[in-house]
């Protein structure tokens, strides 16, 4: 088959998840009307206001701000001492602790795997090595340890610049050098396909050390071609037939896992996110999934499986993307066992599953669709869980209720249910059941009148406060008309964090309130309009949050992804938020990626004495001579982290954060 995508596209996966944005949500689902910067902005004004013209009359503006600084730096919850903020081919981490690489792109996971050697890459070698681009990072204890369990990761997607040998020439056009990617062989294809999808490897701490069981008999990789089943409203159903699976109930993989979640019952939930790169080819004239695939920008055509496997070419196969964009569950116990694409939860650009037990035992995952102008979903299981009967919890996540948040100027949110029948969820919208709900989970959003927002991706509930944190990461395509309160600054290029409370803290609640806990960018600049507290330093404020952590203590931890020498002069990292008190909204970086990666998985052991970290396309960059100064690939990279060996590329990585000495981390 004709490579049709320009070599710019190929150099540039990295970028698929903003790569659509504008196009994509059709709707003018306005929110909130004309309510332009509404509350949040004036309530801002009027409170610093006052208190500034109170405390003036007697002490003077000055003192005051210090005063401020001082408050919110005696409260924090956090006590380490803060990293400096930096662009070098390293990665730091604060004064006083380690940060261990634990796991690397092609470490062996079994007892038989081969060892990683780059020249000599194979899918059968790959498939039995830990995958590329590690994304969420989860621990499931054994035996209820929090120095023995099973680490889960998912391997959201490949660049193939970074990992391949020989494939990027350097090209002069125009009187300006860029590299080029030649199109990829079927071996390597092969390769990308096995680098996808999930690990679960067993974990031990000795010694202080963090170490890979290799015979661990629960070692599993999970691939772009794993068999699984699809379950809930949408098994069976024609729209997910295909000639390899005329049951329309058996799915050969899942690919693009962003974040995800570990549940109560101690299984693993991967989010597909950006599905549409993975599919070319044009649909037949006319097709009725035209509109379906349009709204997730399907095809995109950044990777070349259409070019070997018939079923990710739409022409050839044209119901296969239906079979993508959903949460996938894991039985981490049974390596042998079927992952089960959980339908009832929607189909959308998944970031992430976690979850939270509410009070009355149901079982509720926040969902974000990361999309520039998409939205915030929570499913909320019909059935409870059950503490003591592990088998009663298998099929939770086939049965309940998926909503869509709609967010209101008044502080008030709504949790829309997205259910066929109600509302115009009807025939005369084009659905025909629960099934066509959603295959269209976005369009069914739409015409509920959701709120467009800011890039959703990690929503984490917080156990100890009753909040609910979302990262909201950027979106330079919202316009000055098109501001609200819920995304409150137009061309929002460093993203906000919303914090949500429930209505009587009950996580299943329809309706609550939320306020924006952050707007992020460089507090120093006054346009940017950051809201960072006063006791945040210069290394302290961030730009992009994308995932996040809530650790046994309830304190929020925040990974960005999109940083860099252009947007913010640092890379990515780990920053601790306080939320509380005087010191809420006060930032300060723990840990920071070498150049090019974006920050991905933070997660708390339980004893929080671990934070894991995966640091995600480190070495990446521009095609061109302008961004970090020069292309980046396998031949001339930017870092060769972690090993910093001539003969190693640059290897994606999760990394074990210990206090040097022991003990639980920033306190
Ligand atoms: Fe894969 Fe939305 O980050
Ligand atoms: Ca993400
Ligand atoms: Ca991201």
């Amino acid at each position: 088959m004709t490579d049709h995508r320009s070599p710019d596209t190929r150099f540039r996966t990295s970028l698929l998840e903003e790569n659509d944005g504008p196009a994509i949500n059709p709707t003018d689902n306005r929110t909130m009307g004309d309510i332009i910067a509404a509350r949040f902005s004036r309530r801002g004004f009027l409170k610093g206001s006052l208190a500034v013209s109170a405390i003036a009359a007697t002490v003077g503006p000055l003192a005051m701000i210090a005063a401020d600084d001082a408050r919110a730096a005696e409260g924090s919850a956090f006590k380490f001492d803060e990293l400096e903020a930096g662009i070098d081919d390293k990665h730091h981490v604060a004064p006083g602790y380690d940060a261990d690489v634990l796991l690397r792109w092609g470490d062996p996971l079994f007892a038989d795997s081969p060892e990683f050697d780059p020249t000599k890459q194979s899918a059968e070698a790959q498939a039995r090595q830990f995958g590329y681009n590690n994304d969420y990072v989860g621990y499931i204890a054994i035996d209820g340890s929090a120095e023995h369990g099973l680490l889960v990761v998912n391997h959201e997607y490949t660049n193939p610049h970074l990992m391949f040998p020989g494939i990027v020439s350097i090209v002069e056009k125009d009187g300006k050098k860029k590299a080029e990617v030649a199109p990829l062989s079927k071996e390597q294809v092969d390769v990308e396909m096995a680098a996808h999808g999930g690990t679960i490897v067993e974990i031990r701490k000795e010694g202080g050390k963090w170490q890979v069981v290799r015979d661990g008999k629960r070692n599993r990789r999970i691939t772009s071609t794993t068999e699984m089943a699809l379950s809930g409203p949408v098994a069976g159903h024609d729209r997910v037939k295909t000639n390899a699976d005329p049951s329309g109930t058996k799915v050969f993989g899942t690919f693009n896992n962003c974040a995800g979640g570990v549940t109560p019952w101690g299984t693993y939930v991967m989010a597909e996110e950006n599905i549409h790169g993975y599919f070319s080819g044009e649909l037949p004239e006319g097709h009725k999934e035209a509109a379906n695939y349009k709204r997730l920008g399907i095809p995109e055509g950044a990777y070349e499986w259409g070019a070997h496997y018939d079923r990710f070419n739409l022409a050839k196969e044209p119901n296969e993307p239906n079979r993508f964009g959903w949460i996938v569950e894991v039985d981490v116990n049974d390596p042998n066992s079927t992952p089960r694409k959980r339908t009832a939860m929607g189909r959308f650009k998944h970031e992430g599953a976690e979850s939270i037990v509410a009070k009355d035992g149901r079982v509720v995952f926040y969902l974000g669709d990361d999309e520039r102008f998409d939205y915030v979903y929570k499913f909320v299981t019909k059935g409870a869980f059950n503490a003591n009967d592990h088998a009663a919890n298998k099929d939770l996540l086939d049965e309940g209720t998926l909503h869509v948040a709609k967010f209101a100027e008044d502080g008030t949110v709504d949790w829309l249910p997205i259910v066929f029948g109600q509302g115009p969820l009807t025939a005369e919208n084009g659905f025909g059941s629960q099934a066509d709900v959603l295959i269209e989970t976005r369009r069914a959003a739409d015409l509920l009148g959701a709120t467009k927002m800011d890039r959703p991706e990690d929503i984490q509930p917080n156990g100890v406060n009753g909040k609910v944190y979302v990262m909201l990461t950027n979106n330079s395509k919202r316009k000055a008309d098109q501001v609200d309160a819920a995304n409150p600054r137009a061309e929002n290029a460093f993203g906000h964090i919303i914090e949500i409370t429930e209505t009587n803290g009950d996580f299943t609640a329809t309706k609550g309130k939320w306020e924006v806990l952050l707007k992020c960018g460089d507090p120093a600049v006054a346009d940017v309009g950051a809201t960072f507290s006063t006791a945040t330093t210069a290394n302290g404020w961030f730009g992009m949050p994308d995932n996040c952590a809530v650790d046994s203590a309830g304190r929020l931890w925040v990974a960005t992804d999109g940083q860099g020498p252009k947007a913010t002069g640092r890379t990515d990292g780990l920053w601790a938020v306080d939320t509380e008190g005087a010191a809420r909204a006060t930032s300060k970086l723990f840990f920071r990626v070498p150049i090019g990666a974006e920050m991905c998985g933070p997660l708390f052991a339980p004893d929080d004495q671990t934070a894991f970290v995966a640091v995600q396309h480190p070495g990446d960059g521009g095609e061109d001579w302008e961004g970090f100064g020069r292309p980046s690939y396998y031949e001339d990279l930017s870092t060769r982290w972690p090993d910093f060996k001539p003969e190693m590329p640059v290897r994606p990585s999760v990394v074990a954060i210990t206090k040097q000495g022991g003990g639980k981390i920033a306190v």
